[in-house]
């Protein structure tokens, strides 16, 4: 990639502003938590796994700069920055996820004394990032045989490299397909209110030229009854035990065209999106932003004055209506239920379960 989304610079965290893309590559320089926290809340850095990231780099640096020697103090304080750290976005379950990996570590003041937990802790926060790469190219390599030659793929949001720690979810399968040389076209859904696609995708891939045609959300239907489309992959921000899947707003209508239409509709996502903690997606909470964002384009009205709006950020789309979910383990296909679990069983449980003629399998992470 020839940009950086977040970079760990030892006495501050480097965030690529993702609210001044396409016209601007800023970068903001954040000292103390909580303005990592305040870059999370108000997407300066934005997309489940660059959260993940970003708030584990957030509690690195304030174990970085807490001055106290004393390890109950040292706990209440890391501890608060982890609490801080999970109200600043609900959907995500990679925020979560990075922060319980994190607060493990804190944990272990008591024993490790607080010298060590401060070098545990940055040294967690930086394993997280590069196993964020790694793990999305893993999702690339395992995606990219669905992507044909000729073939027209269509994306809402952004799942790439801005999104997670580096190369990206599902721009991460389309890098790796472009990588091997297929040739094939990239739809953008230029995702209302934000724009994600218009901005954020279509930047990564004009930097990687791989041709991309953008689109208003509401030309996704038409395009797939011209034919144009043959695959459509998309990101994710919380997956249900089920299988049914949060992600950007506008997901779900995505998801119903394709299968009206007869077209592939497939998620990438690393397993750190998973949450089997959850029966289903109606216990997933959907992040509700300010409506001006909807009222609003870059700051002008587009709506009158006075008028009610809507703002959810995200919907979920049924795990019936996915052909199969791209994890850094292989792809999953249906009954989500049983095969999403079984990503979790470690080589000693299944032996054990065939042993016992076990049918449990409760070996997975708690989500949150
Ligand atoms: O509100 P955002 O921009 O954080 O939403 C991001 C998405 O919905 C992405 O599709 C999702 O996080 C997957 S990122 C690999």
């Amino acid at each position: 990639m020839k940009f950086k989304t977040i970079e760990w610079k030892g006495d501050r965290v480097r965030i690529l502003d993702q609210r001044r893309l396409p016209q601007e590559v800023h970068y903001l320089d954040c000292r103390d938590a909580a303005s990592v926290g305040k870059a999370i809340r108000t997407m300066a850095i934005r997309g489940a796994p660059a959260i993940g990231v970003a708030a584990a780099m957030g509690i690195a640096l304030a174990a970085r700069k807490t001055r106290s020697h004393q390890p109950e103090t040292f706990f209440k304080t890391l501890n608060d920055v982890c609490d801080a750290m999970r109200e600043t976005r609900p959907t995500a379950v990679n925020l979560f996820w990075a922060v319980g990996r994190m607060k493990k570590m804190l944990d272990e003041v008591y024993v490790r004394g607080v010298d060590g937990t401060k070098e545990r802790l940055v040294k967690e926060a930086l394993r997280i990032l590069e196993e964020d790469v790694e793990v999305n190219r893993k999702i690339g390599m395992f995606g990219k045989k669905l992507i044909r030659e000729g073939n027209g793929v269509l994306t809402h949001c952004n799942a790439g490299a801005l999104a997670t720690g580096g190369y990206g979810t599902a721009l991460g399968v389309i890098y790796s397909a472009w990588d091997e040389g297929k040739k094939f076209q990239v739809f953008v859904d230029e995702t209302r209110p934000l724009l994600q696609g218009c901005r954020l995708t279509a930047w990564e891939l004009i930097q990687e030229k791989i041709p991309a045609t953008v689109i208003t959300d509401n030309m996704a239907g038409a395009l797939m009854m011209k034919g144009k489309i043959d695959l459509v992959l998309v990101g994710a921000d919380r997956i249900a035990s089920n299988g049914d899947t949060a992600n950007k707003i506008g997901t779900y209508g995505v998801a119903v065209l394709s299968r009206w239409h007869g077209i592939p509709f497939y998620v990438a996502a690393p397993t750190s999106t998973l949450d089997l903690t959850l029966a289903s997606g109606s216990d997933i909470p959907i992040e509700e932003r300010d409506v001006g964002e909807v009222t609003h384009f870059q700051g002008v009205p587009v709506a009158p004055k006075g008028i009610r709006a809507f703002n959810p950020a995200f919907d979920v789309t049924p795990g019936s209506l996915i052909d199969g979910i791209i994890t850094e383990k292989g792809i999953v296909r249906k009954p989500f239920k049983k095969n999403l679990r079984k990503l979790f069983l470690t080589p000693n449980s299944r032996k054990k379960r065939f042993q016992t003629g076990s049918c449990r399998t409760p070996n997975f992470r708690e989500a949150s």
